[in-house]
Formats: structure tokens, sequence, C-alpha cells
């Protein structure tokens, strides 16, 4: 989507756009002043490195079934999570599987859109990135094409890491259990209101955080696997205890 097209639209749906936290200029600025040291980290998510058997015997299952299997990250930001993933993927299956493997993710931030395309090339190879990954640089509140108007249920795995840019979450996350297959796995992280006691990350805005109490009655069509609210240690973006929690569901009506 070129600037003009973004907003014109953003235009026609201010009011929408307001219960937005993140701007693109906010996090094009904090990527390019980290690009050695990612604001993240290089690490995935422990919850995502707890469910990789489950999603290799999913993503096997679906190959063997003579479909591929899709994922699906909104924010994905420096690519810690997607890349790590695709990468143990590429380690696990053989080359004819992993051709059934397709990514699509979408993040504001032309920055972070660039950097994870050059992460992707040089660890996962050109041709898969130009075959089976769409990193798309837009809203995810205004994309129509992947959510908003997704009446057909497309993806088997959808990740959602610190996505607390919207406050009214509810319709964001009504809108992922609706893009999930029918048996499609979730994965949710987020800063629960508690982090509002930290100094380590996060939206400071009581509205943008959840709880995994909250993301079981907004994702009412699936059965948790993880619902939990914790206190960890983390090392980014500023080192110390954050108030986290986690939610790993399959969408089972
Ligand atoms: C807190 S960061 C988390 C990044 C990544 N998930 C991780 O854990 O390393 C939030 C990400 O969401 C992206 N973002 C913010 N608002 C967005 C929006 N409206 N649509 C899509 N992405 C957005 C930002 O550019 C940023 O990369």
């Amino acid at each position: 989507m070129d600037t003009h097209q973004k907003h014109s639209t953003r235009e026609k749906t201010k009011e929408n756009y307001s219960a937005y936290l993140d701007s693109e200029e906010f996090w094009n600025k904090r990527y390019s002043s980290a690009t050695s040291t990612p604001v993240f980290g290089e690490l995935p998510r422990d919850t995502l490195v707890q469910q990789f058997p489950t999603i290799l015997s999913r993503a096997k299952k679906a190959i063997a079934q003579g479909r591929n299997y899709r994922i699906f990250e909104i924010g994905f930001g420096q690519g810690r999570n997607c890349i790590w993933l695709l990468k143990q993927l590429s380690n696990s299956l053989n080359e004819e599987e992993f051709c059934h493997i397709e990514f699509v993710g979408v993040d504001i931030s032309g920055e972070a859109v660039s950097q994870t395309t050059k992460l992707a090339i040089s660890l996962l190879g050109e041709h898969f990135v130009q075959q089976n990954m769409k990193l798309l640089h837009d809203d995810v509140g205004f994309h129509d094409e992947e959510l908003q108007h997704s009446n057909i249920e497309k993806y088997d795995l959808i990740l959602g890491f610190f996505i607390q840019f919207i406050q009214k979450h509810d319709i964001l996350h009504q809108k992922i259990e609706h893009a999930l297959k029918y048996n499609g796995m979730i994965i949710i992280n987020g800063y629960t209101p508690e982090q509002l006691q930290y100094n380590t990350g996060g939206p400071q805005e009581i509205d943008h955080l959840y709880t995994s109490t909250m993301l079981k009655q907004e994702f009412p069509h699936c059965e948790p696997i993880t619902a939990e609210d914790k206190i960890e240690q983390v090392e980014h973006p500023r080192k110390g205890q954050a108030a986290i929690c986690t939610f790993v569901a399959i969408k089972t009506k």
C-alpha cells in the first residue's frame, strides 16, 4: 500500500485509528536505531519454543494430507519469532515438505519489514522468501485481505507477541479467531495490567493490557492449552521483572 492510499484509508476511519497506540514512525525509529541488538532481543519467546514439537507434528499432519501449513503473525517486528520458527521447521522437514510451509506476516513498520526480509533471506534463502513468505507493510486494523473481511478460515497457526497497540483488543482478537481454521492453533503473549508496576516495557495505558482470563473470554471458540499470568525475568526491551500472560489455544468450535 502506498503512503497516499494508506493515509486516505486512515482518514476515512479516523475513529478506529484513534484506538491505536503505536505509530509507524515510533517503531521505525526504534528499529532503525537497534540493528545490532534487536529491541526485543534475538531469542524467540519461550512460549513458541515450548510449542515447537506440537507445531511440527501439526505441520507434518497437514503436509501428509496434501495441503500447505499456513502461519500468520501480527506485528512480527525484527523477526525473532517467525524466523526462528521457520528455521526450525526447515531443519526438521525435508525440502519437499518445507515447500508446504506458508508464512504471512503484517507489521506497520517499514523498518521491521525490511530488517525481517533481510534476515529471512540470509537464513532461509531467497527462493523460500519469494515463494512462501509474504511480509506485509501495513496496519493490521486496516488489513482487509488477511483479517478484516476474512470470512474464510485461513490459518493453521496465528502468532501475536506483544501486539498491544489497540485499545479495543477484543475486536482484534475476534478477527484473529475468525481467521483461524477449525482445529488451528493460536499463541499469544502480552503484558498484563500488573506490568504498570514495572518499568520493563509495554504500553502505559491499562486499556491496552490484558490477562489470560480476558483472552479466554475474547477467544470463545478456542480451548486453551495454556492460559496463565506470570512474573518473568526479562532482558528486553529493559532488564528486570515483567508481568506477562500466555495464551495457547486450539479452535474447537
Ligand atoms: C511490542 S512490538 C513486538 C514485536 C514482536 N512481536 C516481538 O515480540 O519481538 C509490537 C510490533 O507491532 C507492530 N505494530 C504496531 N502497531 C501495528 C498495527 N496497527 N498493525 C500491525 N503492526 C503493528 C510494531 O511495528 C511492532 O513491530
